[in-house]
C-alpha cells in the first residue's frame, strides 16, 4: 500500500468512507499488533485532525497507553476510571459531548473538551479501547460512533 493517505474534503460520513478501506489496505497482511495500531491512530488524526486520538490496551485490570497521536497522555487507567475505564467496564461506546459533564474523567490534557470512547472486543473479550478526544466540545457524535464501532470490530479481528 503506499504511504499516501486520501482524505476525503467531503462531510464526516465521507472522510469515514474514504477512510476505512485505506485501513483495511494498511493492515492488510502486517501481523504486527502494535504496527498497525500505530498506522490507525496516525490515519485518523490525519483524517479528522481530532486532539487526540489513541489506544489503551487491556492490561490486567488496567488499561495501558498504546500507539496514539498527540500531546503525552496518562499511561494507566483503572476499570471503571474516567471515561476508558467506564467504557470498559460497561462494555459500551460512550459520546462525551463535555468532559466537564462526565464525573471522573479524567483529564489527561487540559485541552481536551470532548471525547469518545468505543471498546475493541476480540473473541468475546474486551483487549482494549481507541479514544478520542478534541479540544471542542460536541465535536463527536452518532456519525462517529457509528463509524468508530465498525473500525473497532475490524480492529478486534485483526489484532
Ligand atoms: N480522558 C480519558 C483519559 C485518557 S486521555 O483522554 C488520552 C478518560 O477519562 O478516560
Amino acid at each position: 500500500m503506499a504511504e499516501e493517505l486520501v482524505i476525503s474534503t467531503g462531510i464526516k460520513e465521507e472522510k469515514y468512507r474514504t477512510l476505512f478501506p485505506q485501513l483495511k489496505a494498511l493492515c492488510n497482511g502486517e501481523p504486527n499488533r502494535i504496527t498497525n495500531l500505530a498506522n490507525i491512530a496516525a490515519a485518523v488524526k490525519q483524517t479528522f485532525d481530532y486532539f487526540w486520538v489513541g489506544f489503551y490496551l487491556v492490561e490486567g485490570n488496567e488499561l495501558v497507553l498504546a500507539p496514539f497521536q498527540g500531546p503525552i497522555a496518562c499511561t494507566r487507567i483503572q476499570k471503571g476510571k474516567g471515561v476508558c475505564g467506564t467504557a470498559w467496564m460497561k462494555n459500551k461506546t460512550i459520546v462525551v459531548k463535555d468532559v466537564n459533564t462526565f464525573p471522573g474523567h479524567i483529564a489527561c490534557n487540559s485541552s481536551s473538551l470532548s471525547e469518545i470512547v468505543v471498546p475493541i472486543i476480540k473473541n468475546d473479550e474486551i483487549i482494549g479501547v481507541f479514544d478520542l478526544d478534541d479540544d471542542k466540545i460536541n465535536t463527536f457524535d452518532e456519525i462517529d460512533k457509528k463509524y468508530l464501532n465498525e473500525i473497532c470490530e475490524w480492529i478486534g479481528q485483526i489484532i
